[in-house]
């Protein structure tokens, strides 16, 4: 398959290095001005990929999109209108919300969502590690989408496991209240995953979980509140020595992926009326922090 890649940083290079392995034609879209990026996975050999190229981009299968949840609005929608309307688009991020603001100029495309548990950290722009294996799964987001059931195949023969979910909400919520979960609260911690462990964060993080659970029923995704408190609690151990993406986002005073997580929830909530104050604390705690850089700045 010609497949691109939107957003060439540590999960796309992954997904770009294992897709162009397993025999296809890879390309990537990312910010670098050169047409041609070697990337480097692990310690095999770099791989040579087509950037920024019109010509592979009007031809692409396959857009994956890797960007940051933030980063998806403004990088998509200037090459939406350059894509054949038969290419469908994955979405493989963390966090909900993103596909929403761009429902009119996707509806006519096969669009399809996704989260992946892998670990990729980048060593430099054009070097990433494999850092942990996991798993992805992807469902559809349209009708046109639920056609493509083919791409689990096509993706786990790369980098499997990945699994097809008739309706892949029920997944896409799980992970989103898993980062609710620790993301924020190891952001504001500065802390390991590890740390939530402790007794004293047990009740807050189970309020957390409880509120998110409220809001995915009122969108009609049943979820058991003791089998999320079991994979929440589960994460945290499996992934003790981990660092959250929020952690290191926050610490390095980067954009985080707040609103596309705990403000998704928080958006859900405002919409149903319902009132989940610990959700809403730990926005606003993330929000006046993001603030107080551009104060300075
Ligand atoms: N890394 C992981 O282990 C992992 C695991 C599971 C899920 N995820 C999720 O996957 C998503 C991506 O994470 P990541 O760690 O791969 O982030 P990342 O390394 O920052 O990758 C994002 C990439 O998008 C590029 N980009 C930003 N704006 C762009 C634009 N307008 N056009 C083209 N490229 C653009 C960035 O370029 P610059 O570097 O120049 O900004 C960067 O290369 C996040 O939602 C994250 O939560 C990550």
């Amino acid at each position: 398959m010609n497949i691109t890649i939107l957003g060439p940083g540590a999960i796309g290079s992954l997904y770009a290095y294992k897709l162009k392995q397993a025999g296809h034609d890879v390309s990537i879209w990312g910010r670098s001005p050169n047409s041609t990026v070697d990337i480097q996975l692990d310690h095999l050999p770099p791989l040579p990929f087509a950037n920024q190229n019109l010509v592979v981009l009007k031809r692409t299968d396959l857009l994956i999109v890797t960007l940051k949840a933030w980063q998806v609005e403004a990088a998509l929608s200037p090459l939406l209108p350059l894509l054949h309307p038969d290419t469908m688009i994955l979405f493989l991020h963390n966090g909900m919300g993103s596909v929403d603001k761009l429902a009119n100029a996707l509806a006519n495309f096969p669009v399809l969502l996704g989260t992946s548990t892998h670990g990729a950290l980048r060593v430099n722009a054009l070097h990433v590690n494999h850092t942990g294996l996991g798993e992805t799964h992807i469902g559809a987001w349209n009708d046109k989408g639920q056609q493509c059931q083919f791409l689990s195949d096509v993706l786990h023969h790369a980098l499997s496991p990945v699994k097809w979910h008739t309706s892949i909400q029920h997944a896409l919520w799980t992970k989103l209240i898993i980062n609710c979960a620790i993301n924020p609260l190891t952001a504001l911690e500065n802390c390991s995953n590890g740390q939530l462990s402790e007794p004293r964060y047990r009740h807050q993080i189970e309020q957390i979980i409880d509120e998110a659970q409220s809001c995915a029923e009122k969108v009609d995704v049943t979820l058991d509140k003791a089998s999320l408190k079991e994979t929440v609690f589960n994460v945290i151990t499996k992934t003790a020595k981990n660092y959250s993406s929020m952690q290191q986002d926050i610490s390095q005073q980067r954009t985080s992926e707040i609103e596309f997580i705990t403000g998704y929830v928080v958006s859900i909530a405002e919409r149903y009326q319902l009132d989940i104050p610990e959700n809403n604390a730990l926005f606003k705690q993330i929000k006046c922090i993001e603030a107080s850089w551009s104060k300075h700045d």
